[in-house]
């Protein structure tokens, strides 16, 4: 099985004036291709802060990260282009949509970047990715305040599926959404999962890694406390904290 993710000891400590917080303390873990990860823990316990390594705008301050067997660095134009095939999706959909670009515009801006793009050809291929996510056509001439927020995130989520990417980070997408709109995205997710590509799911709602995730990794204060099989961590939970956090959950 290819490794599309090998990441080794990853730390970050954010400095302020006399503050400091270490975000993340020795991150390393591996992700196959086709593989969904779920990263879970409480608020603060450096979830984002991984994600936002691996997806280049927060910079590792130690550690590696493989992509794809090829080493990534942490900033700068080399990092984004490095990263081409990810993509990454937030909690709040509407500040990932520019409001004042139509969906169409919004979905176009995230290919610009990397190619040409022929905009007769590319409405069709908007509109198709759309309505795989269950949004007409007719949404592509719509301002991003003009959907729910249910409907703004699958725009999001169909935007940062346009560019064909490998590697999925999704950080508390389905937080902002109520829970029928919550489960038709991790069904969405799942039908991405089975055409291949590969998902970091981040969450602090650990049941919502039952249907979805592979394995499971759990944070606490920036550290990993347990990793493993979905089943067997939900079932089986071995530390206390992750104990909690299922009880919590149920
Ligand atoms: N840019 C920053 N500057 C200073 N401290 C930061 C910054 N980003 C994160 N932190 C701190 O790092 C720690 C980890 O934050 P992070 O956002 O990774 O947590 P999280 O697990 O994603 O939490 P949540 O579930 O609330 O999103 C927190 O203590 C946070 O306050
Ligand atoms: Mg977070």
């Amino acid at each position: 099985m290819t490794k599309i993710l090998e990441i080794k000891n990853l730390n970050k400590t954010f400095k302020k004036a006399s503050e400091s917080t270490k975000a993340v303390s020795d991150f390393s873990c591996t992700m196959d291709e086709g593989e969904c990860i779920g990263i879970v823990g409480e608020s603060g316990s450096g979830k984002s802060t991984v994600a936002g390594i691996i997806a280049g705008f927060v910079k590792a301050d130690s550690g590696s990260i493989f992509y794809d067997g090829k080493e990534l660095v942490f900033k700068g134009k080399a990092a984004q282009l490095q990263r081409k095939s990810m993509q990454m999706i937030f909690q709040n959909p509407t500040s990932a949509l520019n409001p004042h670009m139509t969906i169409f515009e919004n979905l176009k801006e995230a290919v610009v970047y990397y190619e040409k793009v022929d905009k007769k050809a590319f409405y069709d291929e908007a509109a198709a990715e759309l309505q795989k996510m269950g949004l007409s056509s007719e949404y592509l001439d719509r301002y991003p305040k003009e959907l729910s927020g249910g409907e703004c995130q699958r725009a999001t989520i169909a935007r940062s599926l346009i560019g064909r990417p490998r590697l999925l980070i999704c950080d508390e997408i389905t937080s902002a959404l109520d829970v029928c709109v919550q489960a038709e995205i991790i069904r969405y997710l799942l039908e991405l999962k089975k055409s291949g590509i590969s998902i970091l799911f981040i969450t602090h709602d650990i049941t919502l890694t039952s249907q979805l995730c592979d394995r499971i990794i759990v944070m606490k204060e920036g550290k990993i406390v347990e990793s493993g099989f979905t089943k067997e961590i939900l079932e089986n939970p071995v530390s206390d904290y992750t104990r909690l956090l299922v009880s919590a959950g149920y």
